[in-house]
């Protein structure tokens, strides 16, 4: 089949910035062809029977630590397109927020500056591509959580302020093209995209609250011009353990009959003052309404003390074990794969 050029606006009608990137290995492509299924279409379910397995005396082996070539700004998501391709969704910040103190127009503090990033990285750590999703001067500049659906890697570009304003894109892993789908009256971080049912559920600061919008009562998306898109449901979470920065969305899971479910990694300061400590933990999360089905806490930290579900997380099966992706630390990131050692009763 041939498609004449003219097609293609057509088929990004809602696609508006040029590309700003820089591609530090011009001849490597940004992602793998064909590309890697979604969890959904593949390991979900693996995924969530290995889940069970994990306890709070997991032993966690540490598989391999790659560094992430150049500036990693503030790394928010991670995406694996199989084993040689990560993309890192990163927050650059020119200027910072400055806090006021007391609640102004709903938010806390300043706006700040800076720039949303998408990052591609080979297998090995090799940059091969930077794009930056925002223009200068642009307010929502916070590239949160990511999620790729076996096509489309989803994006969440807020204010860096709580309560404010946000807007979701699709970006194509093998142009790194974005498409602005609807944007949204409050700060949005994590998002998952649930194609069998055509929706995007998408998490505000903290993951307190997380917002469903169905994409197929408004074909062709929300639309940049449409105006500020109302959720089809807004249902606040009800796990207070950990605030979820990265969710990877899994599919309708066998196991919890049907339900949508993602997996969730995070941080919370819990207590305050000299006796406040961070948690960290990793979650399986029921999409519709945020009742984690099950949890467990994460104590493994970064060579420079950053708890290792600061940020971005991934998921994979390697050999019917479970692996976990993290890569917490701003700037110059080490990628740590860390491998679940089932427990086995019976065997010493
Ligand atoms: C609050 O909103 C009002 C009205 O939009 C605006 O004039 C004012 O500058 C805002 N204040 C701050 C601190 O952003
Ligand atoms: C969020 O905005 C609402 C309405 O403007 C306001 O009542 C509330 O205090 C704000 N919350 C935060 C955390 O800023
Ligand atoms: C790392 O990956 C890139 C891209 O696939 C490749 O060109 C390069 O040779 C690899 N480097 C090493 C040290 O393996
Ligand atoms: C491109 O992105 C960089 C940050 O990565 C920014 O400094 C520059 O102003 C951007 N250029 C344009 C034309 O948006
Ligand atoms: C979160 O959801 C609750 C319950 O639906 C709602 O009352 C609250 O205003 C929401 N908060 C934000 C920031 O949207």
């Amino acid at each position: 089949m041939h498609f004449p050029l003219l097609l293609i606006p057509l088929l990004h009608p809602l696609t508006t910035h040029a590309l700003n990137i820089t591609t530090p290995q011009p001849n490597n492509p940004f992602a793998p062809s064909p590309l890697p299924p979604s969890h959904a279409q593949s390991d979900g379910d693996a995924i969530v029977s290995l889940f069970q397995t994990l306890g709070r005396t997991t032993v966690w082996t540490l598989i391999s630590q790659t560094p992430f070539q150049g500036d990693t700004y503030e790394p928010e998501g991670i995406v694996r397109l199989g084993p040689s391709r990560y993309i890192v969704s990163a927050g650059e910040y020119t200027l910072p927020t400055i806090p006021y103190g007391k609640v102004i127009n709903g938010t806390d503090r300043t706006a700040g500056a800076g720039f949303a990033h998408l990052i591609v990285f080979s297998g090995n750590g090799t940059r091969i591509a930077d794009v930056t999703l925002t223009k200068p001067g642009e307010v929502e500049y916070h590239n949160g959580g990511i999620d790729f659906d076996g096509e489309w890697i989803w994006c969440t570009i807020a204010q860096y302020r709580p309560n404010t304003t946000a807007h979701v894109v699709r970006v194509d892993p093998r142009t790194l093209e974005q498409t602005t789908i609807l944007r949204y009256d409050d700060h949005l971080g994590g998002i998952v995209h649930d194609v069998q049912r055509g929706s995007i559920t998408t998490l505000n600061w903290g993951a307190r609250n997380a917002s469903t919008f169905d994409l197929r009562r408004r074909p062709g998306g929300y639309g940049w011009n449409a105006g500020v898109a109302k959720a089809a449901s807004v249902v606040r979470n009800p796990s207070y353990f950990v605030d979820y920065q990265d969710c990877k969305f899994l599919g309708h899971s066998r196991l919890y009959n049907g339900r949508a479910v993602m997996l969730c990694s995070g941080v919370a300061t819990i207590g305050s003052g000299a006796s406040s400590y961070n948690l960290g933990g990793v979650a399986i999360v029921d999409v519709e309404t945020m009742v984690p089905l099950m949890e467990v806490p994460i104590t493994m930290r970064s060579v420079l003390g950053t708890p290792v579900t600061q940020n971005p997380v991934e998921v994979s099966v390697e050999d019917g074990k479970l692996r976990l992706y993290f890569l917490p630390d701003q700037h110059t990131s080490i990628l740590y794969v860390y491998e679940a050692q089932p427990d086995s009763p019976y065997e010493f």
